[in-house]
């Protein structure tokens, strides 16, 4: 009996003495310092003390953790330590600016930002790693965004993510009062305290206004097994970021503890700052009285309105309540009897353009002028080609930036066709605008417009976004013309998904548009930014020069250039119906043939990046006035070496193109220089 006893006893003091050992309890009351936090990209107030994991700076990752490793499981069990951890958070927006991204409490194996991007991933993995289970990864996200490729349930929600940012299990934001539920908003600048108690089987998050009791009832509340799942010492903290849009992400305080769970009653949640975005103080303006009178009016005016309105139309108004953010952010999935509504059942008369295997028809969609592509897909071919291109659409459905056609959603009819509906694009192709007698043929100056806003747009596509999007088709029946003659990028990634198509049937990899392809493309079926940007040139040469890229009975496009350009007659290459015209400067010919010249250079290096080409193609204009040259003094110096180099040489021969050294250094040059690299004005969408 005795001995039982002893052997009992020796074994519970072991496991205290373990766990006391590894247990850690620890306090922040609004003072966080930048010793006792691990700080990535976040900072600390002063005087204030609170962690600021991001502020409007786009695109950034923001980690603040506690100093050390700690320890998650015992080390005599495997499984991992109970834990209860409270914090007060604030998201705030800015004025003017649009939301995003959403903020984590963590454990992370690692410390190290690198295996994680900003935007819709948050700071916690990254578009490769999402739901990988070596990333040994617990969080409990506070996401504002609503993501169709990590099923979010709404852009107001806390998740627990295991490995992944699909949630294992997620709610609306917000706090049980008995039986009813009271949504909070999650990014309205108010301080919310959180308490996430962790019993080693179970998991509950609750959360409620700061200053509030804790509510009874938790707003999550799984069986949550983390066994396998984290690893012995790891950090513990927060990570948040932004994308194109942008928000506050704070940390006002924070307790942890491995045995006492109401170490949440630590946080003092009296007197902290408020981050609410403050209105402009209207009552105390001056023209207050005036206003409030002449807003009386007007009020009674709009109600008679609207409900004249709601009278008059009742069917419009249901179909504008859809048009909020939801519609404007990423595409839904359309329902198939809709789209069959609005293209009146794929109708001859509906139809606007065709390609191999697909046809396209205009419609209505809610209210909306819409290009609805339908493509075809052969049972044989489509499982793997079209969910792979789906998970992208669901992704690239959110792409919104002037120069790219918005997709507004899709919709999948049995494995037969895969139905993409676009933004309507009243202008048509550029494509036809060139080369089709029935339209009005482009000007100059619509030309140079159209090169800059393609530019712009695969800018977007290729540095815009978290991930990297090539297009890898462009050519001018795939850029369009809005109803303001904005020049906007279609079809982006669906080569990729014909790509796909094309490799179960057969092992040619290669897909593209013949003539706009990029020598290695050809070769290696691999596309990059690299052959985008060819592609891009061998457009711009195709809109300067009013030719297609490959005409019967002549030679292509880019030999031909060369040729002209041998003999020093770059600017002969213009189109011969602008030259009748004479509304050109020959500077500017010069410049965008010789861009386009640049950009189809053979050898991949050489080319100019996405946003180089944006830059050179600002500075064509920018040089017109003469205080900004000073400022971007190096963009001007890359222009005129670009005259400079081997692209003027007469004297050289095609043989020599290889490796002329002047080329090279030009691009040591440019792609070495920080002001290139730093720049951001360009950026427009989000
Ligand atoms: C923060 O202040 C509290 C007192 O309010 C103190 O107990 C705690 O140790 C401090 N935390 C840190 C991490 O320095
Ligand atoms: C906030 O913005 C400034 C630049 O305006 C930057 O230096 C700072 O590091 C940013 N990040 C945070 C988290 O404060
Ligand atoms: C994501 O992170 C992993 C490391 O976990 C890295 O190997 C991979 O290249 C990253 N992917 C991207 C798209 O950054
Ligand atoms: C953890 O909590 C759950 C309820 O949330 C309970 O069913 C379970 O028995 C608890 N487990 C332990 C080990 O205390
Ligand atoms: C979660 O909350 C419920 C209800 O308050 C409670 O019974 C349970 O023990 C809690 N579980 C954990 C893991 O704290
Ligand atoms: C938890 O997961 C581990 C590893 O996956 C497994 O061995 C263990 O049986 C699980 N525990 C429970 C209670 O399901
Ligand atoms: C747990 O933490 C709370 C808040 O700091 C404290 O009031 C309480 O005494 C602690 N309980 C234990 C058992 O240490
Ligand atoms: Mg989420």
């Amino acid at each position: 009996m005795f001995p039982k006893a002893s052997i009992f006893l020796f074994l519970a003091a072991s496991q205290f003495l373990l766990r006391s050992v590894s247990s850690v309890d620890f306090v922040y009351n609004t003072n966080f310092t930048s010793t006792n936090t691990l700080l990535f990209g976040a900072t600390v107030d002063s005087p204030s003390s609170i962690l600021t994991l991001t502020n409007q700076t786009a695109r950034s990752i923001g980690r603040g953790l506690f100093p050390s490793r700690i320890s998650v499981s015992s080390s005599s069990s495997a499984s991992p330590l109970p834990f209860a951890t409270s914090f007060i958070f604030s998201i705030a927006p800015y004025k003017n600016m649009l939301p995003g991204h959403g903020f984590a409490f963590v454990f992370l194996p690692s410390s190290a930002t690198s295996a994680a991007s900003s935007a819709q991933h948050l700071g916690i993995v990254n578009f490769t790693n999402n739901g990988d289970p070596n990333n040994r990864i617990f969080a409990v996200e506070f996401d504002v965004f609503a993501n169709q490729e990590f099923n979010d349930i709404n852009d107001n929600h806390v998740g627990v993510d295991v490995n992944s940012l699909t949630s294992v299990s997620s709610a609306v934001a917000g706090f049980w009062q008995g039986e009813r539920f009271k949504e909070l908003r999650l990014n309205n600048g108010d301080n919310y305290q959180t308490w996430i108690e962790f019993n080693v089987s179970a998991i509950n998050v609750t959360m409620a206004r700061a200053g509030s009791r804790k509510p009874v009832r938790p707003l999550i509340s799984i069986p949550l097994n983390l066994t396998g799942v984290l690893v012995d010492d790891m950090f513990v903290g927060f990570t948040a970021a932004t994308g194109q849009l942008v928000q506050s992400h704070r940390i006002l305080s924070w307790s942890f503890s491995n045995s006492n769970f109401s170490i949440g009653d630590a946080l003092i949640t009296e007197n902290l700052p408020s981050f609410k975005l403050q209105d402009d103080s209207v009552l105390k303006s001056k023209g207050f009285i005036a206003g409030v009178s002449v807003g009386a009016f007007v009020l009674i005016v709009s109600v008679l309105g609207l409900l004249f309105y709601v009278v008059r139309r009742p069917r419009r108004r249901v179909e504008e309540d859809v048009e909020d953010w939801e519609t404007e952010y990423w595409p839904h999935r359309v329902k198939y009897r809709n789209v069959l509504d609005a293209t009146k059942g794929f109708s001859e008369e509906n139809m606007i353009g065709y390609g191999g295997n697909s046809k396209v028809y205009r419609g209505v969609l809610e209210g909306r002028e819409v290009a609805v592509k339908r493509i075809m897909i052969s049972p044989r071919e489509s499982v793997a080609g079209t969910s792979e291109f789906l998970a992208e659409v669901s992704s690239l459905g959110r792409l919104r930036h002037k120069n790219i056609v918005g997709l507004r959603g899709w919709c999948k009819k049995g494995g037969e066709s895969l139905i993409l509906v676009y933004e309507y694009m009243e202008n048509g192709s550029v494509d036809k605008r060139m080369f089709d007698c029935n339209h009005e043929m482009l000007s100059w100056e619509e030309r140079m417009r159209v090169i800059r806003d393609v530019a712009s747009g695969m800018l977007y596509l290729h540095e815009g976004w978290e991930s990297k999007v090539l297009h890898r088709d462009i050519k001018s029946s795939n850029v369009l013309l809005d109803k303001d003659m904005n020049a906007r990028v279609g079809d982006f990634g669906l080569a990729k998904l014909q790509n796909a198509m094309k490799e179960m049937v057969s092992t040619t990899h290669v897909v593209g548009t013949a003539g706009y392809m990029a020598p290695e493309l050809v070769k290696t079926g691999r596309a990059s930014a690299e052959t985008d940007v060819y592609s891009f040139g061998v457009f711009v040469l195709e809109v300067v020069c009013g030719r297609r890229p490959i005409e019967e009975g002549r030679e292509g496009i880019v030999e031909w250039m060369w040729g002209l350009m041998e003999k020093d007659k770059v600017v002969d290459g213009l189109d011969e119906r602008i030259k009748e015209k004479g509304s050109f400067e020959v500077e500017r010919v010069e410049m965008a043939l010789r861009l386009g010249m640049f950009c189809v250079h053979h050898d991949p290096k050489v080319r100019p990046t996405t946003r180089q080409v944006v830059q050179i193609l600002e500075q064509g204009r920018l040089s017109d006035d003469g205080d900004e040259r000073e400022r971007e003094g190096m963009e001007v110096s890359l222009l005129e070496r670009m005259k400079s180099s081997y692209l003027l040489g007469t004297s050289e021969g095609r043989q020599q193109q290889e490796q002329h050294p002047t080329f090279q250094d030009v691009w040591n040059t440019y792609s070495h220089s920080k002001s290139f690299e730093s720049s951001d004005s360009i950026f427009q969408g989000r």
